[in-house]
């Protein structure tokens, strides 16, 4: 038997003023996460477009991409490959700088993980800046894989990311606020 919908999953995030720091109106995915027909329809939402023709794998960003990518390439049937932050992974792995607000990050992902020109489905939680989503795409193309899309829960539109997004990769969202 397949679960009942809840259409309506946006109703189960949460926002939490002046998290992580004062200003921020943070969007807590966890009393989504926390139920199990809210999950499930977000998770539907995000599969939706890939039914019809999966990719090779998912590729979900550490850590709240790996909540979600992980489910989601259950739910399409796939496997599910992790880009890290610095020096998580064991094996040799490929890296790639990012430039923050303030300062830099990091992310890490496997060398031998997808075979040459794979297509791959990155997910992650939230878009905000998109400074993220960008250098993970920017790793996954170093490595030669194809890039099918970017698919985040949650586009953050005041940030206007999707403005300065790379159109040669399609930028999709369960929900834009
Ligand atoms: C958050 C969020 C996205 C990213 C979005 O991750 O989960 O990955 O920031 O921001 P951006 O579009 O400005 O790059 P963060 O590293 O803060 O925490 P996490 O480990 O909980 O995912
Ligand atoms: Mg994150």
């Amino acid at each position: 038997a397949t679960a009942p919908v809840q259409a309506d999953w946006p109703a189960l995030l949460r926002d939490v003023a002046d998290f992580p720091r004062p200003g921020i109106l943070f969007k807590d995915i966890t009393p989504l996460l926390a139920d199990a027909h809210g999950f499930a329809a977000a998770i539907a939402t995000l599969a939706a477009p890939w039914r019809a023709a999966p990719p090779h794998a998912v590729v979900g960003i550490e850590s709240r991409g790996f909540i979600l990518g992980a489910a989601l390439a259950q739910a399409l049937g796939v496997g599910f490959v992790p880009v890290r932050k610095p020096g998580k992974l064991p094996g040799p792995t490929l890296a790639l700088d990012y430039a923050l607000e303030y300062g830099s990050d990091r992310l890490e992902m496997h060398v031998d993980a997808l075979p040459a020109g794979a297509p791959v489905l990155l997910v992650d939680d939230v878009l905000a800046t998109g400074g993220t989503l960008q250098a993970a795409v920017a790793l996954l193309q170093q490595q030669g894989a194809h890039v099918v899309a970017a698919s985040v829960l949650i586009e953050l539109s005041a940030l206007s990311a999707r403005q300065r997004w790379d159109a040669q990769v399609p930028l999709l969202a369960g929900l834009v606020i």
